[in-house]
């Protein structure tokens, strides 16, 4: 089989990874074109992989269908442009997460690949991660019985709220899209994914406690860089960042603040660029901390906690059954029985941490080898995240929203 080419849309952080994918696996796929107005981010990819570059998806569009699918992975909000205006030109899609900042253009990309009869998968890539296979294993043997409640945290971390929805690119709903969409659509699709119903209603609370300038400390500058408090502060962007740099650890956060790994490169970031600023200054509004109370098809009930305020790690689930209870924390799975009172360890061969940064804990690339080996045979079951239970989620996420902002429990329909 001659491998699957591969267009290329939004050469950043998400897009790069999987292009690599592509280029670590010669025999499935290969990188045949490359979109993205910054050079700086199309240019290298290319070199690797000898694709035509284009500086805007839109002259990709312009250009035909040049490859049997396209991985699109810019910005939240230029997500339904391309994949709707690729999907009528016949390309098999690989779209991130979130689909689209509001619902109206999340159906309207659902719609045109349903259309175009084309595969199409979401990066919803915890469906994907081995510890997820380990989860339905045992939910799906009986083992706990039936599912009556979930519990579910997602400890985003004081310093990933501090680099990315204080100071970064999801720090403004008007710019991206709000935290819920942003962050937490992977945890309301996963949690339906593992229960294996829908999600039916939703009541939400939660705000931005903490970034907010009356919390600035007095002394404080308007960059790290020059600020007298710094050392006393737990977000303080030199810690975070040339920390990392001395310890030679130059992925994800790092790489999205300097494009090279220097002493002087982070200090000129540091000094002019969005992440030196300081966390009590800035243009932020999503929320830092956010609870949902969900209600399942069947009666089934679950909670979900998102928070800033935390160490970080991994996502910490409880699934408490009629005849037991599962705990996973994305590493480890664990089953308690009732019955016998035991508790026992589920197998799972992780690959890598269960961070973004990490690869999911092997979620990025089994999505990868999943998409192409799809759209390869034409077998839309290796398909984990396709259209309609993307979708679903996502209405699940915008129903949670509107329930926080309008103080009302609502059903999603
Ligand atoms: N699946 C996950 O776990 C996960 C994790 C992080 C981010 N994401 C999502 O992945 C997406 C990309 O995030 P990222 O961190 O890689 O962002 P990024 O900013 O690093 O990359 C986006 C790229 O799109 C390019 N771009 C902008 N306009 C363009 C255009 N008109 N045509 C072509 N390219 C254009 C930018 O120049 C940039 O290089 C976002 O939707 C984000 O929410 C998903």
């Amino acid at each position: 089989m001659s491998p699957v080419s591969l267009a290329i849309v939004g050469a950043g952080d998400r897009g790069t990874g999987y292009a690599r994918w592509a280029l670590a696996h010669p025999d499935r796929a290969r990188v045949v074109a490359v979109a993205d107005p910054s050079a700086d981010r199309a240019l290298p990819l290319a070199g690797e992989s000898g694709a035509r570059v284009f500086s805007d998806w839109r002259h990709l569009v312009d250009a035909g269908r040049i490859a049997d699918a396209v991985v699109i992975a810019t910005q939240d909000g230029e997500h339904a442009g391309p994949a709707v205006a690729l999907a009528g030109l016949g390309y098999h899609i690989l779209v991130e997460k979130p689909l689209a900042p509001t619902e109206a253009e999340c159906r309207d990309i659902v719609a045109a690949v349903e259309r175009a009869g084309t595969i199409f998968a979401v990066c919803h890539v915890l469906r994907y991660a081995p510890y997820t296979d380990a989860v339905r294993s045992v939910l799906e043997s009986g083992r706990i019985g039936e599912i009556v409640s979930v519990q579910h945290l997602e400890p985003v971390g004081f310093w990933h709220q501090a680099h990315s929805y204080v100071r970064g690119n999801w720090r403004r709903t008007d710019r991206s899209t709000f935290m819920l969409l942003a962050k937490s659509s992977h945890d309301l699709d996963w949690l339906q994914y593992v229960v294996g119903r829908r999600i039916r209603r939703v009541s939400s609370f939660g705000g931005l406690k903490h970034f907010r300038p009356e919390n600035r400390p007095a002394g404080a500058a308007a960059r790290c860089l020059d600020c007298a408090v710094e050392p006393d502060c737990p977000y303080s962007a030199k810690r975070l960042y040339f920390d990392r740099l001395r310890a030679g650890r130059h992925e994800w956060p790092l790489s999205v603040v300097t494009p090279a790994f220097t002493e002087e490169a982070l200090t000129s970031a540091l000094r002019h660029g969005q992440y030196g600023r300081c966390v009590y200054d800035c243009d932020n509004d999503v929320v830092d901390h956010q609870v949902v109370a969900m209600e399942f098809d069947g009666g089934a009930t679950g909670t979900f906690t998102m928070t800033a305020f935390t160490t970080g790690g991994h996502r910490r689930t409880t699934i408490f059954g009629t005849h037991g209870e599962l705990a996973c924390d994305g590493v480890s799975v664990r089953v308690q029985d009732f019955r016998t009172g035991g508790s026992s360890a589920v197998p799972v061969t992780a690959t890598g941490d269960a961070t973004a940064g990490g690869g999911h804990a092997g979620g990025d690339e089994r999505l990868m080898a999943a998409f192409v080996a799809a759209v390869a045979t034409g077998d839309r079951d290796l398909i984990r995240s396709g259209p309609a239970e993307s979708l679903a989620s996502h209405r699940a996420v915008f129903a949670a929203e509107r329930a926080r902002l309008t103080d009302r429990v609502v059903t999603v329909e």
